[in-house]
């Protein structure tokens, strides 16, 4: 279960994304960006952001710890913008906090360089989870003291809207032409022999424990929460078993030199 804490002050929008995150301070006295489940994509997203954000975690990516972030959408009142206004309104009870890296940087590919080995564990993750929001122009990921950490899993998992077909994905191929790593030359077949056996049921289970139940009730075809949960352990599971086979990446391109010094040392500050 991930940890409970409730919102106190809304701050200010993170105007960047669709979904129109914000950034609150917590009863915990920590800042976190909340994602609303009354936001248009709906408590998928955070479904994804959760399983997604553990599973990396445990596969020993650098990912923001996630939190649940109850809300009363009382403290929205003063809040100027109709859009955060409504969403406040639409958000109240469990909605996702994901603890906000201060001065952090957007990833930019053309002045921050990722090493083959680390730019396939990060394209083969995506691959498994079918990520279609880590393109160049949309990397999510953000460089902070010189570290990468991936943000921004809601786009993931696109069989959770049909569950029908969901079983058709373990063999579904995976684009990367555009991932914002793909100039790096990601070792993919290397990222998939390191990572793919770690991907058991087990640590599939645990990312999907983390999900609350109220995100996960009610869903058609399914009785219970667990049964849901289930599910994306066996999509997973299935997918992770060969997609490094079926990933497209650009061919040739010639990686930058270095990592310009004002990316590591300005963020180390
Ligand atoms: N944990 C974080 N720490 C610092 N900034 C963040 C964090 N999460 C998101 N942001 C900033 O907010 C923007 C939007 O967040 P994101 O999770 O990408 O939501 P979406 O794209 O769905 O709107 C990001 O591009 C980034 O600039
Ligand atoms: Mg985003």
């Amino acid at each position: 279960m991930l940890t409970e804490v409730t919102a106190t002050r809304y701050v200010t929008p993170l105007r960047e994304g669709g979904s129109l995150p914000g950034l609150v301070e917590a009863d915990d006295l920590v800042p976190y960006v909340m994602k609303f489940t009354g936001a248009g994509q709906g408590r998928k997203t955070l479904v994804a952001e959760v399983i997604c954000g553990q599973l990396a975690r445990a596969l020993g990516f650098r990912v923001p710890g996630l939190v649940t972030l109850d809300l009363d959408p009382v403290i929205g009142l003063g809040e100027p913008d109709q859009e955060v206004q409504g969403l406040l309104k639409g958000s109240g009870g469990t909605n996702l906090g994901m603890r906000f890296l201060p001065r952090a940087l957007g990833f930019d590919p053309l002045a921050y360089v990722v090493d083959p080995a680390e730019a396939g564990r990060i394209v083969w993750f995506d691959a498994l989870i079918n990520n279609v929001d880590r393109s160049w122009r949309n990397p999510n990921m953000l460089v902070q003291g010189g570290e990468l950490w991936l943000i921004d899993h809601g786009a993931s998992m696109i069989w959770h809207h049909n569950w029908r077909g969901a079983h058709a994905w373990a063999d579904k191929p995976y684009d990367a032409s555009d991932h914002a790593l793909a100039r790096f030359g990601p070792e993919v077949p290397a990222a998939a022999a390191e990572l793919a056996p770690l991907v058991t049921e087990e640590l599939i289970a645990e990312a999907a424990a983390d999900v609350p139940d109220v995100w996960l009730a009610d869903e058609p075809g399914f009785d219970t929460p667990d049964a849901v949960r289930r599910a994306y352990v066996e999509t997973l599971r299935a997918r992770a078993a060969t997609i490094h086979e079926r990933v497209t990446l650009p061919a040739g391109g010639t990686p930058p030199a270095g990592t310009p010094g004002w990316v590591t040392e300005g963020a180390s500050r």
